[in-house]
């Protein structure tokens, strides 16, 4: 037996985020906002947030100063403000990283512990949490996951559970509209990896692959037109692609290339969308003999081998396709090899991963 561990309410389609003071209205009368330095304010997200509380009589706070790839020290930032207002619902707008701050402040507040005290353990509860992206691709309003990086151990951890699922996931495909290509190709990516890994998980079912068969189509088709000329249309497309993808992994986990990829985030702060970009083709080659009548199905919806065509497209999008555009130092694989061993989703990955099997892929990527 499975079931879907979704959101309780979505709402989704253009000039959605209107809906938001109604839906904060019912989980609370002390609503935090939490986003990025830039894009919830670039896109208007933000002052139609304040707009649509304020119509329904809630005056938010705002913690505006998420960092990319967050670490401890943003959520501890942002429990202080969330104490010093009492506040009851959090609202995260921006990419994956507010969402997951967004999601690490809710829980912490309600369990009184800190952020690396909860790592590893299964959250049940949190304060109610409602979370509105404003780029297309990490899926973070849907799922029961939040990643964090810790400096001090230079190690990138997920907290887990489904008390972590956000309560409500606003999906309004027009807040991408303003995203810059280079976002709109990372992230996309991002969304992708999600979509193939989730085909490719031993824990997949008919349901998630239809969700990711549907996101990788959109992404496949649309992504170029999305990142290179920004039309309405195909970011319409990709953020609807990012949410099914989204769905889909929370309900059947991602594989090795986002179990090797946390770490050259968290060595070498490559933005993760544009380290599962690097990994994918590898990772994809190399679980093809584990994956059945799968490879054809994911021949037919790339038109060709999917890792020639995941190449391809990350050079239409401007990516890089090696580590070493990015890395120009020697790298010692070793303490990352490590962590991707100890990687849960490592163990859902269709092929057996040995030591020497991760530092083949990774020199392979470099
Ligand atoms: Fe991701």
């Amino acid at each position: 037996m499975r079931y879907l561990e979704l959101p309780q309410v979505i709402i989704y389609g253009i000039d959605s985020i209107d809906s938001l003071g109604e839906e904060a209205k019912k989980l609370g009368s002390r609503p935090l906002i939490v986003c990025g330095k830039t894009s919830a304010k670039k896109s208007g997200a933000l002052d139609r947030a304040i707009n649509s509380l304020k119509k329904q009589g809630l005056t938010p706070e705002i913690f505006g100063e998420v960092n990319p790839e967050p670490e401890v020290g943003d959520i501890e930032r942002g429990i202080e403000i969330a104490r010093s207002f009492d506040a009851d619902v959090i609202i995260g707008i921006g990419g994956g990283s507010p969402m997951d701050v967004a999601k690490g402040i809710a829980v912490c507040l309600k369990s009184g512990r800190s952020i690396t005290e909860l790592k590893g353990k299964e959250i049940k509860e949190s304060l109610p949490v409602i979370n509105i992206p404003t780029t297309a691709g990490t899926g973070s309003e849907v799922t029961r996951f939040a990643v964090f990086t810790d400096p001090m151990i230079k190690e990138k951890f997920v907290v887990r559970g489904p008390g972590i699922v956000p309560k409500v996931a606003i999906v309004d495909p027009s807040l991408t509209y303003s995203m810059p290509s280079g976002v709109a190709a990372s992230s996309g990516i991002d969304a992708l990896s999600h979509a193939v890994e989730s085909f490719m998980s031993n824990r997949s079912t008919l349901t998630t692959d239809m969700l990711a068969l549907s996101a990788i189509d959109f992404i496949n088709r649309y992504l170029e037109e999305s990142v290179n000329t920004g039309s309405p249309s195909a970011r319409e497309r990709v953020s609807y692609a990012s949410f099914w993808a989204g769905m889909s992994f929370n309900n059947s986990s991602v594989v090795l290339v986002h179990a090797m990829s946390r770490p050259l985030g968290a060595f070498f702060h490559i933005p993760h969308g544009v380290s599962n970009g690097i990994l994918l083709p590898h990772v994809v080659r190399f679980n093809a003999p584990n994956i059945g009548d799968k490879l054809d199905v994911l021949r037919k919806v790339f038109g060709k081998d999917p890792w020639d065509r995941i190449s391809e497209l990350l050079e239409r999008v401007n990516l890089p396709t090696r580590i070493s555009q990015l890395i120009k130092e020697d790298i010692d694989f070793s303490p990352l090899v490590e962590q991707v061993l100890n990687n849960a989703s490592t163990f859902n990955n269709p092929r057996p991963v040995s030591r020497e099997d991760v530092l083949r892929l990774y020199k392979e990527a470099l």
